[in-house]
């Protein structure tokens, strides 16, 4: 059988395959607290591995679109547990991704009319705002403040409250979003960070946020149930190339090695028509990092295969796919073939293109009773 529907040890959590689902934004969550359909949503995908949660705020500042559940407030831990509950009742594990836009937000979605944050004055990157008639839009993201130091220590402990609401909500650890031209992303970055205090200037100095973050987050939960997203060489929302990119994300995975994370989860965003990960680079962050390594971004069961057998991953992770099969791995373990997805209900909207999409075994019962039917008219 494949390897990919052996069990694996995740830092002392045992997935019943390797299958990840990736974190993915759906924005169907009314006034930001996870609701029933979203816990309908994540039981039907429960056979994953691992599943890994839509990105969830950390605080309003740190969001970015609307109808994003959160995990900030009593509500939102409320409405977490039902979707942890419909998880861990199919025998699924279940990380949050907790995260924080930065600079990618809009005025028209913080508090009080609010400029976004970042770790300059620099915009960039788009955001899912109310436009000049009150109707819900994309927007290009306002303009930002840059964050007094003071500040970058206030959202240090907003990851730890989230880490800790993530906790009693039941989920079975949470995924630091440093990936995708977000927060953490924008302080990485020299052509973003032009901070003169001790979270810009050196390679040092822009990983330290994240540092913390992780830090912070391990003491409170244990470094075993803390993974971060990362996208070495990703230009998603206006993020400049810069010299030192590789060598950032190398520093970052000697870190990492020191703190016996769950794991590191790279997003390769070639898939999504931006500049990809080089592959050698990806060898060499792996002969680098020592921890469990994920990868996301086009893959497909041949190539999954191919990176797990070869060593250079230790999970392959899904995304689209998984939109639109919700038994992803009952399909790639039988062979059968996927269904199509459809990008114009990623976001928004109700249950169409969300909670609506059988399995494939519902659809062949579905077939046959149609052709009965059409037999005897
Ligand atoms: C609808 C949609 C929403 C997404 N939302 C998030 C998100 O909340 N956090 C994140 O890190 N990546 C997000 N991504 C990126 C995915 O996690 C994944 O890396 C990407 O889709 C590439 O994998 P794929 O080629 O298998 O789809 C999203 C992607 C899609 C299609």
């Amino acid at each position: 059988m494949s390897s990919l529907f052996e069990r694996f040890d995740l830092a002392g959590i045992p997935l019943d395959n390797r299958i990840v689902m990736a974190p993915m934004t759906r924005s169907r969550a009314a006034g930001d607290i996870p609701n029933e359909m979203g816990a309908l949503y994540y039981r039907q995908r429960a056979s994953a591995g691992l599943i890994i949660s839509e990105g969830t705020p950390v605080s309003r500042q740190g969001t970015g679109y609307l109808y994003n559940p959160g995990i900030y407030g009593p509500d939102q831990i409320e409405g977490w547990k039902k979707a942890t509950r419909a998880v861990h009742e199919r025998g699924g594990v279940f990380f949050a991704q907790i995260w924080h836009v930065g600079r990618v937000s809009h005025t028209t979605v913080q508090i009080a009319g609010a400029a976004p944050v970042g770790p300059s004055d620099q915009p960039g990157g788009m955001a899912f705002g109310y436009n000049e008639q009150g109707t819900p839009d994309m927007l290009k993201a306002s303009t930002p403040r840059q964050l007094e130091t003071c500040e970058v220590r206030d959202i240090v402990r907003d990851f730890a409250q989230a880490a800790v609401n993530a906790r009693e909500a039941g989920f079975d650890g949470v995924e630091i979003h440093g990936a995708n031209g977000y927060l953490f992303e924008q302080f990485l970055n020299p052509g973003v960070n032009d901070r003169d205090d001790e979270y810009g200037g050196s390679r040092e100095n822009r990983c330290r946020l994240l540092m913390e973050v992780v830090d912070e987050v391990s003491a409170l939960i244990g470094a075993h149930r803390v993974g971060v997203r990362l996208s070495p060489f990703g230009t998603l929302f206006d993020m400049p190339e810069y010299d030192d990119n590789g060598e950032t994300y190398l520093h970052l995975a000697r870190e990492f090695n020191k703190r016996g994370l769950s794991y590191v989860h790279l997003h390769d965003q070639g898939g999504q028509g931006m500049a990809p990960m080089p592959r050698e680079y990806l060898r060499t962050f792996r002969d680098t990092y020592q921890g469990n390594l994920l990868l996301a971004g086009n893959l497909d069961q041949a190539e999954a295969e191919k990176l797990v057998n070869d060593g250079t991953i230790d999970l392959p992770v899904f995304g689209r796919v998984y939109t639109s099969n919700p038994d992803l791995v009952e399909r790639m373990k039988n062979g059968w073939p996927l269904a199509e997805f459809d990008p114009s209900t990623f976001y928004g909207g109700d249950a169409r293109g969300y909670v609506d999409f059988p399995t494939y075994e519902e659809e062949q019962a579905r077939k046959a009773r149609q052709a009965l039917i059409d037999e005897k008219s």
